[in-house]
Parts: C-alpha cells; structure tokens; sequence
C-alpha cells in the first residue's frame, strides 16, 4: 500500500463531511467521502423551473451516492484525462473515498472557482467579458474531443493565474441518462445559468454575443439550447421587482438565451 492508499484509509474513518482539504508532505489534497448526497442544484429555483417545462438537458441527473459516486468520478475523470482535459490527480482510491491532488499545487499555481473569479471582477467588464470568453473556449474544447462534463457549474470550473481552466466534480455521469447531444446541451445550460448573473442586464447581449460565435461550430446544439430558451421567454413577463433575487438571476439567464437566439435571426 502506498502512502495516499493508507493515507485514504486513515483519514476516511474520521472525517466526517463530505470533502475536506488536508496538507501532506506532498501538497495539499482533497479527500471526496462516500456518503449520500445531493448536489445544491437541488435546492436551486432552477430545479423548479427544468421540472414545470420538462426541460430534459437540465434536469439534475441522479447522483447515486455512496460507492458508485465515487467509482463515477473516478471514471469520468480518467475518461476526462485520456482527452486531454485538465482534471484532477487521483492518488488513491477506495470503495469509501478518493483521494485527489489539489489543482493548485497541480498546476503550481493559485486557482480560484470561476464563480470568485467572475465576481472579483466587479467593474472590470473587459476583464470578466474575457474570463467568460476563455471558459466558453476550454469547455467548447472538452466537446471537440467528445468529452462532456458532468455539472458544468462556474462552481465547478477551476481557473489559474495563467487563465487554464480545469473542471472538478465528477460524481454523477450525465451520459447515463442523456445522449451525448443532450449532454452538450446541458453543459452550455448549466454554464449560462451560473455565469449569467455576474452581468449587469445590458451587458447580457454582448455576453451572449460571445457564446453565439463559439456555437456556430455547433448549430444543432445552438437550436436546441435555443429552444429552452423560448419555453422560458414568459419569465420576462415577470415584474422583476416583486421576484426578488432568484427572480432577477433566472431573468439574466432567460435574457441572455433570448438574445442569444436573436443573434441568430439577425441577417
Ligand atoms: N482537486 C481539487 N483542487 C482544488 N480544489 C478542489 C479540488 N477538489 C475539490 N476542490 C474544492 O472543493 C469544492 C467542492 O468540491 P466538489 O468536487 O465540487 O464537491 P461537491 O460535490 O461538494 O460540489 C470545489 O468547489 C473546490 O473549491
Ligand atoms: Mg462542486
């Protein structure tokens, strides 16, 4: 047994959340545990909204928990790596937890959540426009190579000083109950539900106007992240005011799938 192995099998029989960070010899790790969980996507309006339109490409896809979640990420990381993409090291592995190398110390430079990184650039448009214009890149990059991701969330988009994106947590396999076109799909989805908001409302155009560009090189991908769009376009209807919150955050995201469908129709 190496030492991550038996390092795995110590630690897991006291720690009690579900991920944890610890510093070794070797750099700092994270240690993932088995246990029964389910993504805050849950709990998110988002949830409501996918379930009233049968939204199939966003519906949360089951996270099985326990033993399976952990061989999942495991499997789709490596899937992952064989294409190239930027993931973390898996330095032990057990039926009750995985061990992963941090993707700091990885990559030998600070990395962030996109989420942080969008939000640290506050007035800075040109820099968050760029930031925006990057992650579109790596994750267009992921698909290119016929690889999908599996909850796409800035969250879950990790960003270093030399602007590189990797992508982390792998415990569900959206492939399992989508086709690979849905999976593309729902990648592009999640990514504009957790990004969308860091724009002010008139920004969202020129935003859009990014992922537009990058999506002609997927026009079936386009129609059909377009046509969840439309299904929502009543949500603008709403008097902002009295939605609150939730309310102005899911209206940035129906906004920005409208104008996103009308770079399309302008010719
Ligand atoms: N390998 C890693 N390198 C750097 N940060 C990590 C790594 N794994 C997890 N994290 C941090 O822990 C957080 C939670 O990990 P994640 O795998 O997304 O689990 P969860 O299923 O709880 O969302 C991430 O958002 C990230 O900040
Ligand atoms: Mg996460």
């Amino acid at each position: 047994m190496d030492d991550f192995q038996e390092f795995l099998e110590t630690a897991l029989v006291t720690q009690q959340e579900s991920i944890k960070a610890y510093t070794l010899d070797s750099g700092k790790v994270w240690l993932k545990k088995a246990s029964e969980r389910h993504g805050l996507w849950l709990y998110t309006p988002l949830k409501w909204l996918a379930k009233i339109f049968n939204l199939g490409a966003i519906m949360p896809v089951p996270n099985q928990g326990g033993s399976a979640a952990i061989q999942c990420e495991y499997n789709r990381i490596q899937q992952l790596k064989a294409l190239g993409v930027s993931t973390p090291n898996v330095l032990a592995l057990s039926k009750k937890g995985i061990l992963l190398e941090d993707l700091g110390s990885q990559r030998q430079s600070k990395v962030k959540q996109l989420d942080q990184s969008l939000a640290r650039c506050k007035d800075d448009i040109a820099g968050k426009l760029n930031l925006f214009t990057q992650a579109i890149q790596a994750i267009q990059h992921v698909h290119l190579q016929g690889g999908y991701l599996s909850e796409a969330f800035a969250r879950n988009i990790l960003v270093d000083k030399d602007t590189h994106f990797s992508f982390i947590d792998f415990e569900t396999d959206p492939a399992s109950v989508l086709s690979l076109h849905d999976c593309y799909v729902r990648d592009w989805l999640l990514y504009i539900f957790s990004t969308a908001y860091h724009f002010e409302f008139e920004q969202l155009s020129e935003a859009s106007q990014i992922l537009y560009r990058a999506l002609l090189a997927e026009p079936q991908v386009y129609k059909d992240i377009c046509k969840v769009g439309k299904r929502l376009n009543w949500v603008l209807r709403l008097n902002v005011s009295r939605v609150g919150n939730d309310g102005k955050r899911i209206q940035k995201c129906v906004l920005f799938l409208r104008y996103l469908r009308e770079h399309g129709e302008v010719k």
